[in-house]
């Protein structure tokens, strides 16, 4: 059996999806082709050839892609086992970890840290608004024993689409004068949202490859700066598939990745980061997502009126450049996906962790056809779901990309 999905909902009628479906959901992302390619290549020696030097060359490239001049382990793993890498390098069973509450995914770190017997604090927050840097700066203020070892935030999350600001929550550590290690969530960003980890003063960071960095899942990456790599000297409850030790003897790429290296992946990195440098590097990815990101804002705005969409996270500053999350008001939200799904062929995410909207991604590998093709798609769903819209957001979308194309 394919994956070939022919499914419909109740209400389908004409449908009108078949064509290449438009998947915008906040990862796994799209995949370039240049980079589905390189998975359909044959296996090679692991042990000898050009897959070394593909490993070495994407192992040279990863530090810049988080700005650090750190070092990297690859996890053959998703963000879950990246998380688990990174605590269990750093901390012991009874340390205390401090989690910046905003949306949902790091809490959820907390949650599976807790497994491990790490001792989780959450600094409360909610789904609309940033971690507020004062409330994190008087915690740490109050740690006069200095019990808390780490904290733990999302840069993204990815259920509210908040975006965290880093450095003004490394500025309220460092105001604290508090020494606990700062890790870092990167799974949505990275790839998307400027993140300048040495500058930033990120102790861990951590990213995924299925999102911004446009390879289908299956690794991650921990990036360990130095006060971080000092810890692993105290930390007592290593787990033998993560442990840097191991990973870090260069000449053996077999005991880097703690067994088989994950080849059809190494490749498609090396293509994503080709990619990246073809399009000018970093900086011109982060300003493509912020223009895409603006023309998603245009559209909710143009969109909203009392009682009707609107955006979740209440400041316009702290809305991410790599998924929005949009509340549906009036309209329900599922109903609202099934029908664009199934009838036009547009996938958005749905809302997750109690957060009752729909989530639209626009990471990685997407330019303007594609994201006036799902703000359209959508825009039709709303008005077929008989929502009342203030104006036309696919306008105001185009309106955003036409200042940004120059002539
Ligand atoms: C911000 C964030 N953190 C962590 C995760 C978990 O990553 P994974 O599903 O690869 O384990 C996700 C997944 O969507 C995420 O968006």
């Amino acid at each position: 059996m394919t994956e070939i999905d022919s499914s419909t909902d109740s209400t389908s009628r004409t449908s009108l999806r078949h064509g290449r479906e438009m998947v915008a959901i906040p990862g796994p992302s799209i995949i370039p082709d240049e980079v589905l390619e390189v998975f359909a290549r044959p296996m090679p020696d692991l042990y000898e050839g050009p897959i070394i030097e593909t490993s070495h060359d994407v192992r040279r490239r990863l530090p810049a892609i988080a700005r650090t001049s750190g070092e990297v382990f690859i996890v053959t793993g998703n963000g879950h086992a990246a998380w688990q890498m990174a605590t269990s390098n750093t901390l012991n069973a009874g340390d205390k970890v401090l989690v910046l509450e905003a949306g949902r995914f790091a809490t959820v770190w907390g949650e599976y840290s807790a497994i491990s017997g790490i001792d989780v604090e959450v600094l409360p927050g909610d789904d609309h608004h940033p971690v507020n840097p004062d409330a994190v700066e008087q915690r740490l203020r109050d740690d006069t024993a200095h019990d808390i070892k780490a904290i733990l935030v999302a840069h993204v999350d990815t259920a509210s689409s908040v975006r965290n600001d880093i450095a003004a929550l490394r500025a309220a550590i460092d105001a604290s004068n508090h020494p606990a290690l700062f890790m870092v969530d990167c799974i949505a960003s990275m790839g998307c949202e400027r993140i300048e980890m040495d500058e930033w003063g990120v102790d861990i960071a951590i990213a995924g490859c299925q999102k911004g960095l446009m390879v289908p899942p299956g690794v991650s990456f921990v990036w360990v700066g130095p006060k971080a790599a000092r810890a692993y000297a105290q930390a007592k409850d290593r787990v033998g598939y993560f442990d840097w030790e191991r990973r870090r003897d260069t000449s053996n790429e077999y005991a880097y990745y703690a067994g088989t290296p994950p080849i059809a992946h190494l490749r498609g990195l090396q293509v994503a980061f080709d990619l990246i440098d073809a399009e000018g590097g970093l900086d011109a990815v982060w300003q493509r997502h912020a223009v895409l990101g603006d023309a998603v804002r245009a559209a909710i705005s143009a969109w909203s009126v009392p009682g009707g969409v609107s955006f979740c996270i209440a400041e316009a500053d702290a809305r991410s450049n790599c998924v929005t999350t949009m509340l549906t008001g009036a309209t329900e939200p599922e109903p609202l996906r099934s029908l664009v799904r199934y009838q036009a062929g547009l996938i958005v995410g749905l809302g997750i962790a109690g957060i009752d909207g729909v989530r639209i991604a626009h990471m990685g590998h997407v330019n303007p056809p594609m994201l006036l093709g799902t703000l359209g798609t959508l825009e039709a769903g709303l008005v077929a779901s008989g929502a009342e819209l203030g104006a036309s957001g696919v306008a105001a979308a185009t309106q955003v990309i036409a200042r940004h194309l120059q002539r």
